[in-house]
């Protein structure tokens, strides 16, 4: 197929490697293909408003190491549930029609979309409304169940395990516990990744929830011994028979509800059952911030230009994905709404075990 209109976006929360992707689409698309790109900011909502610019070569120049998005992006602009005013006069209202509108009026040939698991069932909707798409997988949590990897979870990941290496020097100067609560919504990859990596103490994740009186016995031991204790615990953990902490409810985005909290009602519960002093560092943003790995890089890199290889054949309503090391592509709709965990009986759970750290169970 002649490619001469690549659309652009990245969706959803952003991620170290958005730019890099951007690159390595932008990049072939203009030298090899003579196509133009255009660039539509702020994810769906510029799609909505119409707000697109065409990319020129200068402006992908020196970004593969940039984290952000140059593109701009938004988890509240989901046409499908699209938020029009504020707060008692907020209306969510359908606005797909004029996302169709716009990728006709900017003679579209093909959408790449760039994001997590949300982008990528709004993609596959605009595919089955007609429109020419290809997703391309990002999140810093890992969750997306059809790829092996998502790009931006190895540099969440290195920021995080860094952060409890600094936590450990602290925490051990003190003889306190230490908690870091990391991000991940309902899966636990960051969590149990850094904290296998940065040699955790205690690791909570959302697949296996913890027992308050395994906690409890666990820094009591540790108080005897080492003096110290460092918990690494996913924003998604929650105690056997209980619920996850949730920090707010938006309206405005598909999924209202957003985590967090849990670090502090388990530093609480900490200080008073074994009066063993606590601190609680929620690590927050700073895990989506900053420079890709080189590993990031990479995988972004081949995903996007095996992303602009399927629009060049002409092979819509698919998403890049990395299968046993080869990026590929798979049908978007077998890509979207199933979430991938961490399988409790995994090699990563099963060494972390090994190594005597307690999973909370
Ligand atoms: O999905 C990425 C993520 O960073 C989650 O880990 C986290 O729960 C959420 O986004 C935070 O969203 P926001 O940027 O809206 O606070």
């Amino acid at each position: 197929m002649k490619l001469q209109r690549i659309g652009i976006l990245t969706g959803g929360g952003d991620c170290p490697g958005l730019n890099a992707v951007i690159r390595s689409v932008a990049k072939p698309a203009m030298s090899h293909f003579h196509a133009k790109v255009i660039g539509i900011m702020d994810g769906y909502e510029g799609m909505v408003d119409g707000r697109a610019r065409e990319l020129s070569p200068i402006d992908v120049l020196g970004i593969i190491n940039q984290g952000g998005t140059i593109l701009g992006t938004s988890n509240k602009g989901d046409p499908f549930h699209f938020p029009m005013g504020e707060r008692s006069n907020l209306r969510i209202v359908d606005a797909s029609d004029q996302v169709i509108e716009n990728y006709k009026n900017w003679k579209l040939d093909v959408l790449i979309a760039i994001g997590g698991d949300g982008t990528q069932i709004i993609a596959h909707k605009l595919s089955q409304m007609g429109l020419n798409v290809i997703g391309v997988p990002k999140t810093i949590d890992n969750d997306l169940d059809a790829t092996d990897l998502t790009f931006g979870h190895d540099s969440a990941r290195a920021v995080a395990t860094e952060a409890i290496d600094r936590l450990q020097t602290t925490a051990s100067a003190h003889h306190r516990v230490m908690i870091m609560e990391t991000m991940g919504r309902y899966a636990g990859w960051i969590a149990l990744g850094a904290g296998v990596a940065g040699g955790a103490d205690i690791i909570l994740i959302p697949e296996i929830p913890f027992s308050w009186d395994r906690i409890f016995d666990a820094v009591l031991k540790r108080s005897k011994g080492a003096k110290f204790s460092i918990l690494c615990v996913a924003e998604g953990a929650k105690p056997m028979g209980g619920d996850v902490a949730v920090k707010e409810l938006d309206r405005k985005r598909t999924d209202p509800v957003r985590l967090g909290g849990v670090g502090d009602l388990i530093g609480k519960r900490i200080e008073e059952e074994t009066g063993l002093e606590t601190r609680v560092t929620v690590l927050g943003h700073v895990q989506r911030g900053g420079s890709p790995t080189a590993f990031d890089r990479i995988l972004a890199t081949s995903f996007g230009a095996v992303a602009l290889q399927a629009a060049s054949r002409g092979e819509f309503g698919v998403m890049a994905s990395l299968q046993e090391d080869h990026v590929v592509t798979v049908p978007l709709k077998d890509a979207v709404g199933r979430q991938r965990l961490v399988p409790p009986e995994s090699q990563l759970v099963f060494a972390a075990r090994a190594v005597g750290t307690c999973l909370g169970d």
